[in-house]
């Protein structure tokens, strides 16, 4: 399949431009090609000045972005230009994009007709809903009080507020019903690009180093959704764990940039604009590269209660079906 101009499927997540060694990042991010597009996997930033900072610049540069909310986006800090929550909040992103030309979950799906496509670009804002539960535990409280017990609680209990919706996993499962109706109305002869800032299947996070913050990473309701529909890709980001992964043959790209202190560690510096589309041959391999030096390890643990939550670095593991490679992931 080939597509009609020559630009190509960019993506990049977890720019956290609060970090003016990030901002110089986000700086430096050009297309190749006028007629690239740039998919903005959420977690530009906290407060609403970043995240236009940076949409707006990226707007300007190429052909077509695509952004989908982070659970940094939607955090309400009292230093906020606007005091909104939940819902509300995520609306007043969705026109703040709008007025740039930038893509949302709410906009009719485009059609990607570059290299690599046809295909139909969904931009998803899905959230979790605490079903990724560490072993033993069976239920949302227990679940939470497991992290509680370890010290490992997502900063998003104090500052992602999910009004109206009673909680946060309500609201994704309100969001989860919107987007598989959408989904289900897609006609199945155009793949799709799904695209969601938290991973659709659990594997991804089995190598979080605290496996209980696993329950503020996705939801077990889309875990059949690469293989229900017709799935080229699935993009996502949150876990800062850079990395190609496939399962049940679809390739599942998390494309993180992450915190400085993380991205620091990593040996070989690659392009932070992760290639989607066309689909990069050979054989997978992270984009920061390898971690130099054990010693740097402490460096990436948050502690629990500071911005941006603790999670911190993991051993290294692979999930796809190629051979293991040396990883580690930070806080989300
Ligand atoms: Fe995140
Ligand atoms: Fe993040």
């Amino acid at each position: 399949m080939s597509g009609t101009t020559r630009g190509r499927l960019l993506a990049t997540s977890d720019i956290h431009v609060r970090h003016p060694e990030n901002r110089a990042v986000v700086e430096a991010m050009r297309p190749g090609h006028d007629d690239d597009w740039l998919l903005v996997v959420g977690d530009v930033g906290e407060l609403l000045d970043d995240v236009e900072w940076a949409l707006r610049l990226l707007a300007g540069r190429f052909a077509k972005v695509v952004w989908v909310p982070g659970n940094h986006e939607l955090w309400s800090l009292s230093r906020d230009a606007v005091d909104l929550r939940g819902e509300a909040r995520y609306r007043h992103l969705v026109d703040l994009c709008a007025g740039l030309g930038v893509l949302t979950p709410e906009d009719p799906y485009p059609l990607w007709t570059g290299q690599g496509g046809p295909v139909r670009i969904v931009p998803m804002f899905l959230l979790y809903d605490y079903t990724f539960r560490p072993a033993g535990t069976s239920t949302k409280e227990e679940a939470l009080a497991a992290a509680y017990a370890a010290g490992v609680v997502c900063s998003d209990e104090s500052v992602l507020h999910p009004d109206p919706y009673p909680s946060r996993d309500a609201w994704c499962r309100a969001r989860v019903a919107i987007t598989q109706a959408r989904l289900d109305e897609c006609p199945r002869d155009v793949p799709l690009v799904l695209v969601n800032h938290f991973p659709l299947v659990r594997e991804p996070t089995r190598i979080l180093r605290y496996p209980v913050f696993a329950q503020w990473c996705g939801t077990e309701l889309t875990a059949d959704w690469h293989t229900r529909y017709n799935v080229a890709a699935v993009v996502y980001g949150h876990l800062h764990i850079p990395r190609t992964t496939v399962h049940d043959g679809v390739r599942f790209e998390e494309v993180s940039v992450g915190y400085p202190r993380e991205w620091r560690s990593w040996r070989t510096r690659r392009p932070v604009l992760r290639q989607i589309l066309p689909a990069p041959t050979g054989e997978p391999v992270p984009p920061w590269g390898a971690p130099h030096d054990e010693s740097e390890h402490a460096a990436l643990q948050v502690p629990p209660g500071a911005p941006g939550g603790p999670v911190p670095a993991a051993p290294a593991v692979r999930s796809s079906q190629s051979q293991s490679q040396p990883y580690r992931q930070g806080a989300v």
